[in-house]
């Protein structure tokens, strides 16, 4: 049978265990089998038993559990040419030149750069002596296809990525908690969200949690924005509100680049208003614990897709992501995503938000 694997790499998130199901069923269905990649791209670059071939029942009880259990990793070596020529002859110990990859931007951006760099990868390895010119000819090229896993949801067109409505849920949650001491003692609290360079997850806390104020990335508060922050606070306190809340994304900064973090808005509040604000930094638990029914049954309609398109597609055609795009499950061509999300990262890093904005909304 014709051999896939799969994998999850970068950050982990909720759902990518659904996703992984799926991509193993499927692929037992159509009569392929399905390997298991172990600690994403580092298990490619260790070979031996962390490529595994999995069964049907391999990937039971699973729909329901938070992280992945085949493992993931940020894996310096796979950037090097080194540790991708690892991981090219470790997969062609195996028979293997189709993968699903489950993973967040940077991590898929790794994986594009791969597969154009296999042809010159397999020549490295028939050159020295690892492999016959015969095995280099039976794959010549490798055939991905990407599903986005990350909580941050940072990848333009995708609408919604894996783990990010369970993270929403995880800071509300946080936040409702948070709410009622706040209200005990009529203090401001300032809650720091993930997601890295994008403002997704703060901003979505911020309307679907009432809150007061919210700094992001994507739009730095201009100038005399501390001014604007405490009148707004004080104004809901005129109104009788007895907790205030202000989310800031771990990525947000100032016009000028400067990270704001929850301390320096804990610092405004206590320099201006005389108030002793305190902080709460949700972290990790943002990632951890059960997906929801939404990243369950999104992660296994990517699965599924995603495992027919990795085994249906032609050898040396465009690699796509698979991903939710408007309520729909959709092929989105993986390159082109790529690039435009590097654009609206350029043009946020410019100043250019209106720009950054329009990119993602058109991309
Ligand atoms: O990309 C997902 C993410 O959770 C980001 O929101 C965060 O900045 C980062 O990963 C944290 O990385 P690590 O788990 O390596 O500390």
């Amino acid at each position: 049978p014709v051999r896939i694997g799969v994998l999850t790499s970068g950050g982990d998130a909720q759902g990518m265990n659904a996703a992984v199901r799926a991509v193993v069923r499927t692929a037992l269905r159509m009569g392929a089998q399905p390997y298991a990649v172990m600690e994403g791209w580092a298990g490619a670059v260790a070979g031996g038993d962390a490529i595994r071939p999995l069964g049907w029942d391999a990937v039971g009880s699973v729909l329901h559990r938070g992280g992945t259990i085949i493992g993931t990793a940020r894996c310096p070596e796979f950037r090097e040419r080194e540790g991708q020529r690892a991981a090219a002859l470790h997969l062609l110990e195996h028979g293997i030149d189709r993968l699903v990859v489950i993973g967040g931007d940077g991590s898929l951006t790794g994986t594009n750069e791969f597969r154009k760099n296999w042809p010159g990868l397999l020549a490295e390895l028939v050159e020295s002596g690892q492999i016959t010119p015969e095995t280099a000819a039976a794959h010549p090229a490798l055939v991905v296809t990407g599903i986005v896993g990350s909580i941050d949801n940072d990848l333009v067109g995708a609408d919604m990525t894996i783990g990010t409505d369970s993270a929403l849920h995880r800071i509300l949650e946080a936040i409702d908690d948070i709410s009622s001491t706040a209200a005990s003692h009529q203090r401001t609290f300032v809650v720091e969200v993930m997601g890295r360079h994008c403002g997704y997850l703060a901003l979505m806390a911020a309307v679907a949690g009432g809150c007061d104020y919210v700094l992001v990335p994507e739009l730095p508060p201009a100038d005399g924005w501390e001014e604007d922050m405490c009148r707004k606070l004080s104004q809901g306190r005129q109104a009788g509100r007895r907790e205030s809340m202000v989310i800031v994304a771990e990525g947000a900064t100032d016009r000028a680049g400067n990270r704001i973090t929850a301390e320096d808005v804990k610092q405004v509040l206590a320099d201006r208003l005389g108030e002793k604000a305190r902080v709460t930094i949700l972290g990790h638990v943002q990632r951890g614990g059960k997906p929801s029914a939404y990243d369950r049954w999104m992660s296994t309609l990517l699965g599924c897709t995603a495992a027919r398109e990795v085994l249906t597609a032609e050898a040396g055609t465009e690699p796509c992501i698979i991903a939710e795009r408007h309520n729909r499950i959709e092929r989105l061509p993986m390159m082109e995503q790529i690039r435009a999300t590097q654009e609206v990262k350029d043009l946020v890093a410019a100043g250019d938000y209106l720009g950054a904005v329009q990119a993602r909304g058109t991309s």
